[in-house]
């Protein structure tokens, strides 16, 4: 397959990049004008300017007047669930705040009494569709965690289902196991019990099967403390789950500290954040993955962005996709906020949902660029007058063609 005549070919790896982009890196996002791109089977095989464009057998796009870019690395979601939280939508209308709602048994809580309920086949039927709605919003990678089960079982059934979307869809992925993403009603004066039933039980069993790449545990308040948390790192990394971990959402607690010392591949929200987490992630490979969809859903202040970048750090974007505080797996949108909310540039949000959040899913070696040799996961635009209009335009559906693994897929 040949794409030519693409007005701009976006996130070129001529020579290759750092393998995660910090700081003023963000910033710059390499580029061809009047470009080419040649994919053979599920990879690229060669990308250049018009001048030198090949003859290639097979099919040809005509991009005239569109731009094209990688797809986006989607690294933190909670996809498979079962059914919505619309009437806790409309609680914190009325001034509920989300941790009220939490405290009193909604939340997660909610959701995992809806999963619980839900036969696996109905569970998989949901989650397939929303994944093919993500691909349509020009996704070709994404993480997608456990965590609205709560027992063996569910959980168990949450992470089986992730595993047959990975046969059924051409959309890579990756699973994170999140047994502690809140304590079950029924373990509300046994916590310990509850840990124990996470690492003695859920975790052989998820080794066993092979179900899941990554540990994850919510740090906060209204969740797991820092020793809880650290106690789930250490037991999932004896099974080779490298921890990415929920933190400072809405507390500055050590998670981030926590998660560093354990060798976390990201951690998630960073909605606040102080001046001593910001020093130790500047001397540490653990990605900051911003969420500003999360922030933007349920009203509360944006993570500090411009502070994270201005101090050196490596920032990835992804939806977190969830029934209850962000019902949405629009990356685009995501970018827009980053934009308009954090105040990132355009190239820098760019750099953050493709590059840094392959680096964030440890795929950076095949996904979140145009290299020669990379998979083809690549999105092709509307016509658009310039790059800085896919942020601009929040909410309209500028995505006009998803090719992943070399197939036309939108
Ligand atoms: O990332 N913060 C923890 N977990 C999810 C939301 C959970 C829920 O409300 O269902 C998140 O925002
Ligand atoms: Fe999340």
């Amino acid at each position: 397959m040949l794409i030519k005549n693409i007005k701009e070919l976006f996130q070129v790896e001529s020579t290759p990049r750092a393998d995660i982009l910090r700081g003023t890196e963000m910033a710059e996002l390499p580029s061809l004008k009047n470009a080419w791109v040649w994919v053979e089977n599920e990879r690229i095989k060669d990308f250049g300017t018009m001048e030198n464009c090949p003859v290639v057998a097979g099919e040809t796009i005509d991009a005239t007047d569109k731009m094209v870019l990688p797809t986006w690395c989607d690294s933190h979601t909670h996809l498979v669930f079962a059914g919505s939280r619309e009437g806790e939508f409309v609680d914190r209308i009325k001034r509920l705040t989300y941790e009220e709602i939490a405290r009193r048994g909604g939340g997660i809580l909610n959701s995992a009494k809806r999963l619980q309920a839900t036969s696996e086949e109905d569970l998989l039927e949901q989650s397939y569709q929303r994944l093919q709605e993500v691909i349509g919003y020009g996704t070709g990678l994404i993480e997608i965690k456990s965590g609205y089960g709560l027992t063996v079982e569910s959980e168990l059934k949450i992470l089986r289902t992730i595993q047959k979307l990975k046969k059924l869809s051409p959309i890579e992925i990756k699973s994170t196991f999140l047994g502690a993403h809140a304590i079950p009603l029924a373990y509300k004066n046994n916590r310990a019990a509850y840990i124990q039933l996470i690492i003695e039980e859920m975790l052989p069993k998820i080794a066993e099967e092979n179900l899941a790449d990554y540990i994850d545990v919510f740090c906060e308040k209204v969740a797991f403390s820092v020793a809880e948390t650290e106690r789930i790192i250490e037991a999932g990394l004896k099974y080779g789950l490298k921890p990415k971990i929920h933190t400072n959402q809405f507390n500055c607690m050590g998670g981030i500290q926590a998660s560093v010392k354990h060798g976390a591949i990201s951690v998630d929200h960073l909605e606040v954040v102080n001046e001593e987490e910001i020093e130790c992630l500047k001397n540490s490979n653990t990605i900051a993955t911003l969420l500003p969809s999360a922030p933007f859903f349920i009203n509360d202040h944006y993570p500090p962005a411009r502070k994270l970048i201005d101090a050196g750090l490596g920032v990835a974007l992804a939806t977190d996709f969830n029934p209850g505080s962000t019902p949405s797996g629009r990356m685009p949108f995501v970018l827009s906020l980053a934009c308009i909310k954090l105040r990132m540039t355009p190239e820098e949000a760019i750099n953050a949902a493709t590059i840094n959040g392959a680096a964030a899913l440890e795929l950076r070696h095949d996904y979140g660029s145009i290299g020669i040799g990379k998979i083809a996961n690549i999105l092709i635009t509307k016509k658009i007058p310039s790059l800085g209009y896919l942020p601009y335009s929040f909410g309209s559906d500028l995505v006009e063609e998803v090719i992943l693994k070399g197939q036309k897929i939108v």
